[in-house]
C-alpha cells in the first residue's frame, strides 16, 4: 500500500530526475522574466507620462473655457494720452467705492468719432459709442457675490500698488484670454494659474487662503480677519481628535464657532 510518504518521495525523486534538463527552460524563464520586466517599466513610465500630459496640459484645457473680450484694449498708448493716469478711468468716488471698469462716459470724449485706422476702435465706435450701449468687459479679478471687497481699504488705507493683486495690466499692449473654469465659474486669475496650486508670483491667484494670507502677515490691527488655511484646520481637528476639546490651537478661528472674522470680507 502507498503511503503519503512514499507519494512524496516519488515526487522529489522525479523532480531530481527533471531537474538537469529542467535548467536550460529555467534561464528562459528567467530572460522572459526580465523582459516582462523592461516591458512593465516601459508600461508604467508610458503610463507616468500620458497621465501627466492629460492631467497637466489636457485638463486644465478642458477645465477652463476661452472668451475674448468684446473688444481689445491697449493700456500703454491711453495711460500716454490721459492727464492722470490710472485714475482717469478707474477711481474711487467720493463714498469711497471704486469706479471699476470704465463706462462709455469716460471714453467719448476722445472717441465721439473714429480717429484711427485700427478695427478694434473702429468695433468700439460703430458698436458701442453710436449705439449708446456699454462695453461688456468681462472682468479678470471678478470675486463671486457673498465676497466684500474694498479697494479704498487697500488703495487708499494701505497705499497698495496695483500689480500687487492685478499684475502688470495696467502696462499691457492688448487684453490677455479671459479664462473661465467651467465647474466653479471663476475666472483663472482667481482660481490660479497653475492647476497644482504653486503661486510665483502675488498676483497668481485671489482665493480666500490668498487675501487671508497676507491679512495675516500685514494686518496686525485686524485680528477680525485671522481666519485659518485648510492645513492649519486639518491640524487643528486632528489635534481636537485625540483628547477632544483640549487643543488650543487656532482658538478663536474656527470656521462653525465664530461668525465676526468672516463678515470682514462676506456680506
Ligand atoms: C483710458 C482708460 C483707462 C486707463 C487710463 C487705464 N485703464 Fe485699466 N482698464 C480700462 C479698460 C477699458 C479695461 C477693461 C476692463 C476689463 O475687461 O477688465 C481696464 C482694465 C484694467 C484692469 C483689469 C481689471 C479686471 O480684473 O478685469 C486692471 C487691473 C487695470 N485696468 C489697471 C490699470 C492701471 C494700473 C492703470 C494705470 C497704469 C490703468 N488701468 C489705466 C481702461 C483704462
Ligand atoms: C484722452 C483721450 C482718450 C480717451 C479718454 C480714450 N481713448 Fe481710446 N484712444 C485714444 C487714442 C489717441 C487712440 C489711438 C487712435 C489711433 O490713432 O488709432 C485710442 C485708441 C483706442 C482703441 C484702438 C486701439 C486699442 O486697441 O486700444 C480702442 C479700442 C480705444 N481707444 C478704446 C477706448 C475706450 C474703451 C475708452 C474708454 C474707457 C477710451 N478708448 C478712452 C484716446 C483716448
Ligand atoms: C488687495 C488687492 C487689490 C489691489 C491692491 C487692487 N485691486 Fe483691483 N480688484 C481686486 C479685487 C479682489 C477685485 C474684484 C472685486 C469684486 O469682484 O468684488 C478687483 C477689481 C478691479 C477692477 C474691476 C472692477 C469692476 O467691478 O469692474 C478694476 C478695473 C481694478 N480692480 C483696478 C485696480 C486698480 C487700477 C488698482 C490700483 C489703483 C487696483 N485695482 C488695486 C483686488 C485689488
Ligand atoms: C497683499 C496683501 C493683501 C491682499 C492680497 C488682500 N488684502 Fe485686504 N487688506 C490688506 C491690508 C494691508 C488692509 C488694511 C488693513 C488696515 O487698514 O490696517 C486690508 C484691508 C481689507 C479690508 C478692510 C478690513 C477692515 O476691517 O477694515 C477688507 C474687507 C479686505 N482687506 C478684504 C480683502 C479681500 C476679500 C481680499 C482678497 C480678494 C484681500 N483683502 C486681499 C492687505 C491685503
Ligand atoms: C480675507 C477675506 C476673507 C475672510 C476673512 C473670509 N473669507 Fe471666505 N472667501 C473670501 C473670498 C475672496 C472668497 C472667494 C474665493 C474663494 O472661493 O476662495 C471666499 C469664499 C468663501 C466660501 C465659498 C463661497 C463660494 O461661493 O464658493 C465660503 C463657504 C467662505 N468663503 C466661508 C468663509 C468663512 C466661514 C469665513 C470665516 C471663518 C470666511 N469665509 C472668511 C474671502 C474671505
Amino acid at each position: 500500500m502507498h503511503t503519503l510518504d512514499d507519494h512524496a518521495k516519488d515526487i522529489s525523486e522525479d523532480a531530481a530526475g527533471e531537474a538537469g534538463t529542467n535548467s536550460s527552460l529555467e534561464m528562459n524563464l528567467k530572460k522572459q522574466d526580465t523582459e516582462a520586466g523592461g516591458t512593465i517599466i516601459l508600461f508604467f513610465i508610458l503610463g507616468l507620462f500620458a497621465s501627466l500630459v492629460v492631467g497637466w496640459v489636457i485638463f486644465p484645457n478642458l477645465l477652463y473655457s476661452k472668451k475674448k473680450q468684446p473688444i481689445d484694449f491697449n493700456h500703454v498708448l491711453h495711460v500716454e494720452a490721459v492727464d492722470n493716469g490710472c485714475e482717469s478711468c478707474h477711481f474711487l468716488r467720493e463714498d469711497g467705492t471704486f469706479s471699476g471698469a470704465p463706462k462709455l462716459a469716460q471714453c467719448i470724449d476722445c472717441h465721439e468719432e473714429i480717429q484711427g485706422i485700427s478695427p478694434d476702435e473702429i468695433k468700439f465706435v460703430e458698436e458701442y459709442v453710436s449705439k449708446e450701449r456699454e462695453v461688456p468687459w468681462l472682468i479678470y479679478s471678478r470675486q463671486p457675490d457673498c465676497v466684500f471687497f474694498s479697494h479704498a481699504a487697500h488703495i487708499q488705507g494701505a497705499k497698495m500698488d496695483c500689480v500687487t493683486c492685478h499684475g502688470h495690466m495696467g502696462e499691457s499692449e492688448s487684453l490677455k484670454v479671459y479664462e473661465e473654469n467651467r465647474i466653479t465659474g471663476y475666472s483663472r486669475d482667481i482660481w490660479g494659474k497653475s492647476i497644482g496650486g504653486f503661486k510665483k508670483n502675488t498676483w497668481d491667484r485671489m482665493k480666500m487662503d490668498d487675501c487671508a494670507e497676507c491679512h495675516r502677515e500685514n494686518t496686525a490691527n485686524i485680528e477680525k480677519t485671522d481666519i485659518q488655511t485648510p492645513t492649519q484646520r486639518l491640524i487643528d481637528h486632528i489635534v481636537n481628535l485625540i483628547p477632544p476639546g483640549t487643543s488650543t490651537l487656532g482658538k478663536g478661528g474656527s470656521v462653525q464657532t465664530e461668525r465676526d472674522p468672516c463678515f470682514a470680507c462676506h456680506k
